[in-house]
């Protein structure tokens, strides 16, 4: 049987206005991929920055799918499969193959009763059981919230390496994805910066992040529920030891520091890491599969009429394995 892999070179990206080129180096290391799963294709989007893999068969969680696709996002940090094929059982099933997955909350800020059978599927559209655009304004803030750019999970002692979003329904204008690239971002500082951020911590929350677009000061049992965690402004990935920036609109103050001062350390960190040249846009189309690094990458929704469109997304959330046992430490 013929078996080839197509790396295929694009334009320019119009977000990141990067540079792209095919790499021979991406096909050796895909060889155990192409002989189990046939034609794949990798089209990168800027030089190591996103990838769009189409031909994979996801819902065959294997070991051997897991350690191509670990390859994949070690480098390109944002992978995107589109007509993934996946229902919410084999979503969870190939999210698996990547460590533990968090466990979605049973129930909501709002109340409501989670709307899938799977308990590791957080609901990440605008939905009810019944499938009616929700009107909770509760809600509507905490998905307000994740307009803002920030990294999953990175409130939580057990912060998360990689989600898995994948769109059922999507509107008809707006709600894209944007990433942005803190390992470029951190290799774009000036020195001066790289020393000055160096060993220190930030703390983070999910609540401050959401009172920052509104919500209401939280509540004893909200925090009891997800108290915060202290989290480095500098992270060596766990698998490739490539430094990156660890920044997230959940981050409140630089542990240790004046507040004031924490507070603009951050706001700078920030605009820097998401200037236009480190960021990618993601279009959604319905059945893509999009997983992102949290380790080294930010992300935010961008806007759309809520009231009006459905959206449909369900994530699963993996667990950074290296994140705790440091935490343990
Ligand atoms: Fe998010």
């Amino acid at each position: 049987m013929f078996i080839s892999l197509l790396i295929v070179p694009t334009p320019a990206n119009p977000v990141c206005g990067a540079t792209v080129r095919s790499d021979s180096a991406n096909a050796q290391a895909f060889g155990l991929f192409l002989k189990e799963f046939g034609t794949v294709q990798v089209t990168p989007l800027t030089l190591d920055f996103g990838a769009e893999i189409s031909g994979a068969n996801l819902a065959d969680a294997s070991p051997a799918l897991a350690a191509t696709c670990f390859d994949l996002f070690d480098r390109h940090a944002v992978c995107i499969f589109r007509d993934s094929g996946l229902d919410d059982e084999a979503h969870v099933a190939f999210s698996r193959l990547f460590g533990e997955l968090e466990m979605a909350p049973r129930i909501s800020a709002a109340g409501a009763t989670p709307r899938f059978a799977c308990p590791e599927l957080f609901d990440a559209g605008n939905l009810d059981r019944e499938g009616r655009i929700v009107t909770d304004e509760r809600r509507r803030l905490i998905n307000l919230g994740n307009q803002q750019w920030h990294t999953d999970s990175s409130f939580r002692p057990a912060r998360s390496s990689y989600s898995m979003l994948l769109a059922h329904r999507i509107p008809d204008v707006g709600g894209e994805t944007e990433f942005t690239d803190l390992r470029a971002a951190y290799d774009a500082l000036p020195d001066e910066m790289k020393a000055r951020i160096a060993g220190l911590e930030a703390e983070h929350s999910y609540w401050h992040s959401r009172q920052l677009v509104g919500y209401p000061a939280p509540t004893e049992t909200e925090i009891a529920a997800i108290p915060g965690a202290r989290q480095p402004l500098v992270l060596a990935h766990p698998r490739t030891g490539r430094p990156s920036l660890y920044l997230a609109a959940h981050a409140s103050h630089i542990v240790g520091m004046d507040p004031a001062e924490g507070r603009a350390l951050l706001r700078e960190l920030m605009d820097f890491a998401t200037q236009e040249r480190f960021r990618y846009v993601h279009r959604w189309q319905v059945g893509d599969l999009v997983v992102w690094d949290n380790l080294c990458t930010m992300h935010r929704a961008t806007p759309f009429d809520d009231s009006r469109y459905a959206r449909d997304m369900r994530r699963t959330t993996v667990i950074d394995g290296s994140g705790l046992r440091a935490q343990a430490a």
